[in-house]
């Protein structure tokens, strides 16, 4: 059950002409959606009146007409049905009535199909919500890139996955991801975790001993966001460096190491966040990060990156990524955030490192038995989702830019570098209060504190979605 993307092939009437769209497609409900203006500009015109009854029993009458459609290259004919007129966005429905027969097993699923129409419960689970008149709002969610689902192709590669007990070690797939991980990163070997959290909490307690404090960001992640659990599991202090933009340098954390006495709890490891998650999606500079590994490496200290977004600051800077990653002993990075995946996290570092994060991930209940199913969505992100990673900065910048020059709102620029925008609100309107005038709009936005709001761009969002959402945010602030 469950919403997805998949693409769709819509020929003109006269088959000459094509347009793949990528619809939105309900695995529990049945149906799919395409833009009105799409069919009307392939020619396609209402041909017969269709009577629909809708989730809550009323019944409406709308134009619909036949049109041949492709799923992975095996042609139909479908009824489509055109949206409200009157409503905001117009759209249209593709039953999927006839791709019960399609060959492809993630096609397969779709089954059994009926048409509905706009008001059903699941137009909601889309994120399709009505509007008064009864048309539909779309819903462009912003408040992560947590939120993209899988493509086709990690789907497909999940349902094919060759697969083990990753806990005994026999999960072949689950092998490439880490072999793969550990060669992109330049590091010797690699660990898959099923989060992020878990990843930067395995690091701290591989690398360190209780007792110890660890040297970070006062906004890290790991302070703010994983449930104080370096206290918990490790048994470990935090010792924060507050700063703007999420970096420090050598002397920051030179300032903050502890001297080898008696009487002082000593310092065990030095984190770094990159890119930095509420300081905006800031990168760490790479001088930055050399001078504070030279400093650590001359004192001794093993420095961890909580690298969630590490592949969003490479493509940023045009780095491979191993350019980054030399300068931190491990490196966490996430699959399930910018890069699309249903779930997971790789640890990556030194063999007998990574030995020991083995040994720690089984202790707190992450041994995944056929995990491969998991890395096998993976190993695609790697390969297809990286590069596009561009296209989300520059719809963060176009987003980030729109919103400087409305006013009430205040957004720094020069922190816009990856694919969040933290917008401070300055006028009476704040966060929460702006979040929900958003929410009533179809504009989902996460309130990150009483006057910071933070979005960000991601695989689902589109050129015209920045478009829609400025002009929800016009609206909005200027009803204030
Ligand atoms: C910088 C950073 N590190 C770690 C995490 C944790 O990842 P997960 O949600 O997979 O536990 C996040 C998640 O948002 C993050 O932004």
């Amino acid at each position: 059950m469950g919403t997805f993307r998949y693409p769709v092939v819509l020929y003109s009437p006269d088959r000459s002409r094509s347009v793949t769209v990528e619809t939105l497609v309900d695995t529990g409900a049945t149906y799919t959606w395409v833009p009105a203006p799409v069919l009307q500009g392939l020619g396609h015109q209402p041909s017969f009146r269709q009577r629909l009854r809708l989730a809550d029993g009323t019944v409406i009458e709308r134009d619909g007409t036949e049109v041949v459609v492709e799923i992975d290259g095996a042609r139909r004919t479908t009824v489509i049905i055109f949206g409200d007129p009157d409503s905001e966005a117009l759209l249209g429905a593709v039953t999927l009535e006839q791709f019960s027969l399609a060959p492809d097993p993630v096609a397969r699923r779709l089954v059994p199909v009926v048409a509905l129409m706009a008001g059903s419960k699941a137009v909601e689970s889309f994120g399709i919500r009505q509007n008064r008149r009864g048309g539909v709002v779309r819903v462009v969610d912003l408040r992560s890139d947590t939120v993209t689902q899988p493509t086709p192709e990690m789907r497909r590669a999940m349902s094919l996955a060759e697969v083990g007990d990753d806990v005994l070690g026999e999960d072949p797939t689950v092998h490439r991801l880490e072999e793969r991980a550990a060669e992109l990163l330049g590091k010797e070997a690699a660990l898959f975790l099923p989060s992020g959290t878990m990843g930067n909490q395995v690091a701290l307690k591989a690398w360190t001993r209780p007792g110890q404090e660890v040297i970070l960001d006062a906004r890290a992640h790991i302070v703010l966001y994983e449930m104080a659990a370096m206290a918990v599991i490790s048994g470990l202090l935090p010792n924060l460096i507050p700063t703007e933009a999420g970096h420090f340098g050598a002397a920051d954390v030179a300032a903050r190491v502890r001297p080898p006495v008696s009487y002082v709890a000593p310092t065990g490891l030095v984190s770094v966040e990159n890119t930095h998650n509420m300081a905006g999606g800031t990168i760490f500079p790479q001088e930055r990060l050399a001078e504070v590994y030279d400093f650590c490496r001359s004192r001794g200290l093993p420095v961890h990156m909580d690298g969630a977004r590490i592949f969003n600051a490479a493509v940023a800077q045009g780095l491979p990524v191993r350019a980054i990653a030399q300068y931190a002993d491990s490196v966490m990075f996430s699959l399930s955030k910018g890069l699309a995946c249903p779930v997971g996290s790789v640890l990556c570092g030194p063999r007998d490192f990574i030995e020991e994060a083995r040994r720690v991930r089984k202790m707190l209940g992450g041994g995944m038995r056929q995990a491969g199913i998991l890395a096998a969505a993976g190993l695609v992100a790697l390969d297809t989702m990286v590069e596009r990673l561009a296209e989300d900065h520059a719809r963060a910048r176009t987003l980030a830019e729109g919103l400087a020059d409305l006013p009430g709102l205040r957004v720094d620029l020069t922190r816009v570098q990856t694919n969040i925008v933290i917008v401070e609100t300055t006028g009476p309107l704040r966060a929460e209060a702006l979040c929900e005038r958003l929410r009533t709009q179809g504009v989902l936005a996460l309130p990150v504190g009483p006057d910071r709001v933070r979005m960000v761009t991601h695989y689902h969002i589109t050129d015209d979605d920045i478009r829609y959402v400025l002009d929800k945010f016009r609206q909005v602030v200027t009803v204030a």
